[in-house]
């Protein structure tokens, strides 16, 4: 049976965790959040410095988000805060409609909680309902190793690698191309 959102998970340590939409009353809480993570971890692309949305631009994205048929913005609550943060973007162009492309990210306090795998969860059963992605794709850095592994639960594939996709304090690092397809 699939999930609809919004949709309560349990982590793994018995606590209650909301995954819902995002609407554009969380803009400014979204933004808090890019900020932090993107200092958390070195898996992203991007860094706290790096990310200068304003709350009127946030509201933008989000309400994109809700309007188009082939975009997800999800978001991970607990405690009123937000732990986690998926969403997929798609073209307009009528032939790249269908394929999904998402970034996913937990504060790094609520790792290892089940997090990133109840918004996997969410993303594709929201996917399998949509009517219109047929495919999801991602980048994930080639080391990433826990990352892999969460894609991999899901039926994510390996589909190639892109060589020197960032560098970071100067050293250079390959990404792995990875895909689900929906049917
Ligand atoms: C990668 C990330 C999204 C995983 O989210 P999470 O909430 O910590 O993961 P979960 O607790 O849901 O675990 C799901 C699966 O991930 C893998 N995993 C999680 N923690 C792991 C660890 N420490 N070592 C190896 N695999 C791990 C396991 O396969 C796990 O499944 P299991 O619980 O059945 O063993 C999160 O760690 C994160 O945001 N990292 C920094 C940013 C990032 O790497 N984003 C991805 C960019 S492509």
């Amino acid at each position: 049976m699939l999930i609809k959102l919004p949709h309560t998970f349990t982590t793994k340590d018995g606590r209650s965790m909301l995954v819902r939409e995002a609407t554009w009353q969380d803009a400014e809480k979204v933004i808090q959040y890019v900020k932090l993570v993107g200092d958390e971890s070195e898996n992203l692309t991007f860094t706290s410095k790096d990310f200068n949305k304003t709350i009127s631009e946030e509201v933008q994205i989000i309400r994109d988000h809700q309007k188009k048929e082939n975009h997800v913005f999800i978001i991970a609550e607990m405690d009123n805060q937000i732990v986690g943060q998926l969403n997929v973007m798609a073209s307009h162009k009528p032939r790249l409609f269908h394929v999904g492309e998402f970034g996913i990210s937990v504060r790094k306090s609520h790792w290892g909680l089940g997090v990133g795998a109840a918004l996997m969860h969410a993303m594709v059963d929201w996917a399998k309902q949509s009517g219109v992605i047929r495919k999801l794709n991602l980048m994930v850095r080639a080391d990433n190793e826990k990352a892999q592994s969460l894609y991999k639960k899901f039926g994510f594939e390996y589909e190639g690698t892109n060589r020197r996709d960032m560098i970071i304090n100067g050293q250079m690092h390959d990404a792995h191309y990875m895909g689900l397809l929906i049917d």
